[in-house]
């Protein structure tokens, strides 16, 4: 009997560890991928071109390359291309009608979506709707004009890292007003220079790694983490007191996040502490908690019935 316990204890023990490490590396590199990756994963791709017949090898247009590090780290990393791309890819050359293909939105899929309720889609979408982005570009600027479908992962939600956040929030913005090329998908006014109209900004570096854009841009508002109505640059912050000073905006926003998380259910425990706008937590994860304990009730419950079987059978 007690041999019997404890190989089940060993086996559950195992489970554990292997469920802990399966948490980590959970994600299967799907074999479609792998077949658009082939392509579309370098600066070279090659094929069979029937007509002379041999392989030939062509470069890949730079837009059209996509670091597959980056895919299998994002939020959609479970995705195959074919989830969301026609499968008509899967052939080459592709159709060219497939240019045509309209794209899901984001809220073609999480709206009422159960599992990502926390992030409020919805509300998300009336604030980017009131954005400037929006009321002055409506169709053509999209979620993911700002959320690249092939590397978005969250951030200020589960990185413990603010700075971290902050750098990674910022170039989303960046993205933008810093490289021509994409202001001109949407606008084909001339691109202002943001350093230039910072320029009454002082430390305009340390203020860009230490404080988001939105900080300054966005109308915060209790309901969403992360505030999507950017306002026209008159409504911005410029006076330097909203955030050099005790109950500052600033804090209103990242910042302050973390100490609400605290009493929250999801995501975090354990103090994460503020002090002039950093963050010093310790914090461990609820999840790997919960399923530590599930696993510990199983096995509780494995003992349980076979105790109760040798019992009948005796
Ligand atoms: C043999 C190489 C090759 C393979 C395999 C391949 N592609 Fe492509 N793909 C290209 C090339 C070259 C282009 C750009 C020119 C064109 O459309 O032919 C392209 C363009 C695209 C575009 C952009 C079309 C546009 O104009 O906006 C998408 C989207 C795309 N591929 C998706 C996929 C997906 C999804 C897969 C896997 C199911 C895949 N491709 C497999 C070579 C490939
Ligand atoms: C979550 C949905 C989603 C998944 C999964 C996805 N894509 Fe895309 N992809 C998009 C959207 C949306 C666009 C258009 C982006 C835009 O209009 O700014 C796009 C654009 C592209 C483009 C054209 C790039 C451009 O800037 O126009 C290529 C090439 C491409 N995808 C290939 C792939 C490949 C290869 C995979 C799998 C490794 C993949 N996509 C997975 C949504 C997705
Ligand atoms: C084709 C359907 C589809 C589209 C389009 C889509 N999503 Fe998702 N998204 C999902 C699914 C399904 C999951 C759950 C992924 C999983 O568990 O592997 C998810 C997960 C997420 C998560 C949660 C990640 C996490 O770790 O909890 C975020 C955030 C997210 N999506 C944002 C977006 C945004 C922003 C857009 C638009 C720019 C978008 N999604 C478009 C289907 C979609
Ligand atoms: C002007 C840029 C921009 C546009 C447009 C935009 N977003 Fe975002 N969004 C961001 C930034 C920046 C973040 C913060 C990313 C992070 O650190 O996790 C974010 C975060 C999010 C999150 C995660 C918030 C959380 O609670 O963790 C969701 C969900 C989201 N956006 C949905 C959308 C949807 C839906 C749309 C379109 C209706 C949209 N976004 C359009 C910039 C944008
Ligand atoms: C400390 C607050 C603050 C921060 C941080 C900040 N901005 Fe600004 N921004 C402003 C103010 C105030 C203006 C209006 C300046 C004026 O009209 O003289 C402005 C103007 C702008 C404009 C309009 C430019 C023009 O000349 O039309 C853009 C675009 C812009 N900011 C983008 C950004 C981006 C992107 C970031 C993040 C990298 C950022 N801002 C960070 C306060 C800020
Ligand atoms: C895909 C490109 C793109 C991205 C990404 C983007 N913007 Fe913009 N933004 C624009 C364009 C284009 C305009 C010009 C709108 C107009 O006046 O026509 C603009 C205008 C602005 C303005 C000035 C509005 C005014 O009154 O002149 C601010 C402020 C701004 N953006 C902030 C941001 C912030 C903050 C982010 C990141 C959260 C961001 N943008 C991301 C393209 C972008
Ligand atoms: C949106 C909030 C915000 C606004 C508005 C703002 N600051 Fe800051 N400022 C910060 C943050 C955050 C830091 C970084 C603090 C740190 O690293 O400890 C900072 C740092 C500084 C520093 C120290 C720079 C360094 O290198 O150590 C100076 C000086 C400064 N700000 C002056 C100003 C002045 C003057 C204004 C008004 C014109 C202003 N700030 C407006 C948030 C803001």
């Amino acid at each position: 009997m007690k041999k019997h316990i404890l190989i089940v204890l060993f086996l559950a023990m195992a489970l554990l560890i292997f469920s802990q490490n399966e948490a980590k590396t959970s994600v299967k590199h799907s074999k479609e991928n792998s077949k658009c990756f082939a392509c579309h994963g370098a600066h070279t791709y090659s094929f069979q071109n029937d007509m002379i017949e041999r392989i030939v090898t062509k470069r890949m247009n730079p837009y059209f390359i996509i670091d597959s590090v980056l895919y299998y780290e994002q939020n959609h990393k479970s995705f195959e291309c074919i989830d969301c791309h026609s499968y008509d890819y899967t052939e080459f050359p592709h159709n060219n009608d497939l240019r045509m293909e309209q794209m899901p939105s984001c809220l073609d899929c999480h709206e009422g979506d159960d599992a990502t309720e926390r992030f409020n889609f919805e509300e998300i979408y009336e604030e980017f709707h009131e954005s400037v982005h929006s009321t002055k570009h409506s169709e053509e600027f999209t979620c993911w004009m700002c959320h690249n479908p092939h590397s978005y992962k969250i951030n200020a939600r589960t990185n413990e890292n603010v700075l971290e956040t902050i750098v990674y929030d910022n170039n989303i913005c960046l993205s933008c007003h810093a490289d021509v090329d994409k202001y001109q998908l949407i606008s084909d006014k001339e691109k202002p220079n943001v350093i230039d109209s910072h320029d009454w900004l002082p430390n305009q570096i340390t203020h860009f790694a230490r404080v988001r854009c939105i900080e300054c841009h966005a109308q915060i508002t209790d309901d969403v983490l992360v505030a999507h109505q950017i306002q026209p640059k008159s409504e911005a912050v410029k006076k330097c007191a909203e955030c050099h000073s005790k109950n500052a905006e600033l804090l209103a926003s990242l910042y302050q996040f973390r100490a609400k998380e605290n009493r929250s259910k999801y995501g975090f425990f354990n103090a994460a502490m503020l002090s002039d706008g950093y963050v010093i937590g310790a914090n461990r994860n609820v999840y790997l908690n919960i399923l530590s304990g599930v696993i510990f009730g199983l096995v509780v419950l494995v003992i349980f019935i076979h105790a109760i079987l040798r019992g009948v059978s005796k």
